[in-house]
């Protein structure tokens, strides 16, 4: 059967059934979450689908997928102080984010499953891939198409010839700043990317793949098209060009009925509650022991009660109304009517399942998008924020009680999400679209802008404007020469006359 259709797939122009891999390595849920559906999705489609995750599915009804477990264990080391990414400066999270990211690739590369992947020489239609992980993806296939959970690094709007205006479009990494920093940024990142980061990582790919692959850079500088995961809400509008593609909302997924005791809770609480998360990279469990203390008082003086997910059996000084559970069903959780507001840590999914079920949110945000997520929702009226640097059980206790009590942030809320979803196709379905047209024409050429392939000097015009600059030194030297020409000439007549 399927070979019946990969035939017509060879013999019509339509894409029946192409060979996918899916390079999705990162060990993060809030990641695997966004890219999950579109595989899916694509093994339903009848394309025969290998993904590389460390987070299987084991859905044995997806017959037409094949998943490469890549998973480092329940506790994966990381190669620092995760605390690090929380409260660094801009360049300590960064540097935590490449240095985790490489690590995390040496631990995985050397699996069996892996190995035997690099080892069997059977090219794919097509590889996609989380960008930006740094595999030697070429191995596998000559058309390659970037995924980013979340909005996209300098360089890789680099990669496609994007204009990335440090002013018109800052990065998703400054939340506040100014126009010089991000100018600095710019510069700054880049040097780090091109000049340590690449090469380290193609030290790395080298070491697994073999050294008769290109440079990972110029790997990356061929991809085809890139998804950006950016919500018409949260990110502000940009020039892109027609290989960059924007998705949202791929992970939220139709309702699924509630266990029966947090139904039981939600039913029973008709006082309001308040669902508190802070999504699965922050655990709950790193807050430190006073900023936990005034949290765990604020909450415990609420008018509501409160679902907390709190990733460890045993919440000391537990209030009365607080019930905290290790994992919660968060979408289902927050399309239930009682739930008041929602204290987040801001991550672009749990605010986009909040604006589809209507909630309006308190933001405690710590690293990458979120402080600048949270911005955003304080700036269009849907919540509040409190720093956790700053947090005490006043400032959140009050923050809490005003989002919930004032319908105004529900109502801002609902307008948003008017705007949110009103879209011509589902974000996954949009994913699949794509990915099926970049197949169908063999890697979209057409839509590649030719700023990707220009050297920084012509990009830039450094070229043409050290020629100008030599014109207007030239006009200068030339017109200083004749006005002292004539001055002398003017003086040397004025002596004959006096003479
Ligand atoms: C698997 O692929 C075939 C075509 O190759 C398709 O007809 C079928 O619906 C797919 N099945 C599932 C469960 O994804
Ligand atoms: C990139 O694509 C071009 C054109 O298809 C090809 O000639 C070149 O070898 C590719 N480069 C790498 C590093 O894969």
């Amino acid at each position: 059967m399927i070979s019946i259709f990969c035939l017509i797939f060879v013999l019509s122009p339509a894409v029946q059934c192409a060979k996918i891999l899916g390079v999705f390595p990162f060990p993060s849920v809030s990641h695997q979450i966004v890219f999950r559906p579109i595989w899916k999705e694509l093994s339903r489609r009848g394309h025969q689908v290998t993904v590389i995750t460390p987070m299987p599915l084991h859905d044995s009804s997806l017959v037409n997928l094949t998943e490469i477990d890549v998973s480092l264990g329940k506790d994966a080391p990381f190669p620092m102080d995760p605390w690090i990414f929380v409260t660094g400066n801009t360049w300590e999270r960064l540097n935590f984010i490449v240095e985790t990211g490489l690590h995390f690739i040496q631990l995985q590369l050397p699996k069996q499953p892996l190995q035997d992947l690099i080892k069997e020489d059977k090219p794919f239609d097509l590889v996609i891939f989380q960008h930006s992980f740094l595999y030697n993806i070429k191995k596998w296939g000559i058309l390659f198409l970037g995924i980013s959970s979340l909005g996209v690094f300098p360089h890789s709007h680099d990669s496609l010839g994007n204009p990335t205006h440090p002013v018109v479009s800052p990065d998703m990494m400054l939340a506040s700043f100014s126009r010089f920093q991000s100018l600095l940024y710019n510069f700054w990142y880049r040097m780090l990317y091109y000049w340590y980061i690449l090469p380290k990582a193609d030290r790395i790919a080298r070491k697994h793949f073999g050294d008769d692959m290109p440079y990972l850079g110029d790997i990356e500088r061929n991809m085809s098209l890139l998804l950006v995961n950016n919500n018409p809400i949260i990110h502000a509008v940009r020039p892109n060009v027609p290989n960059i593609v924007e998705i949202s909302q791929l992970h939220i997924s139709e309702k699924k009925p509630l266990p029966q005791d947090i139904k039981d809770y939600l039913d029973s609480s008709t006082q309001g509650v308040v669902y508190f998360s802070l999504g699965s990279n922050v655990k709950s469990t790193y807050l430190s022991v006073e900023v936990r203390q005034e949290i765990i008082k604020a909450l415990g003086e609420l008018p509501y009660n409160v679902l907390w997910k709190w990733e460890s059996d045993h919440l000391p000084d537990r209030p009365p109304n607080v019930l905290t559970r290790k994992w919660l069903p968060q979408q289902d959780i927050l399309g239930h009517p009682n739930i008041k507001a929602f204290v987040t840590q801001g991550g672009l999914q749990s605010i986009e399942e909040a604006i589809t079920n209507e909630v309006p949110l308190v933001g405690i945000p710590f690293i990458t998008d979120q402080p600048s997520n949270i911005k955003r929702i304080v700036e269009l009226g849907m919540g509040q924020m409190v720093e956790h640097q700053t947090l005490t059980k006043e400032k959140l206790k009050e923050a809490i009680l005003e989002v919930a009590g004032d319908p105004e942030y529900k109502e801002n809320v609902r307008k948003s999400k008017f705007i949110m979803v009103d879209q011509p196709m589902t974000g996954v379905d949009k994913a699949v679209w794509w990915i099926e047209y970049v197949i169908r024409h063999n890697g979209a050429k057409h839509l590649r802008s030719q700023g990707a392939d220009m050297s920084f000097y012509e990009y830039f015009m450094i070229d043409v404007a050290l020629f100008l600059l030599a014109c207007f030194i030239a006009m200068y030297r030339l017109v200083a020469k004749i006005i002292s020409k004539a001055k002398r000439f003017i003086n040397s007549n004025k002596k004959v006359k006096r003479n």
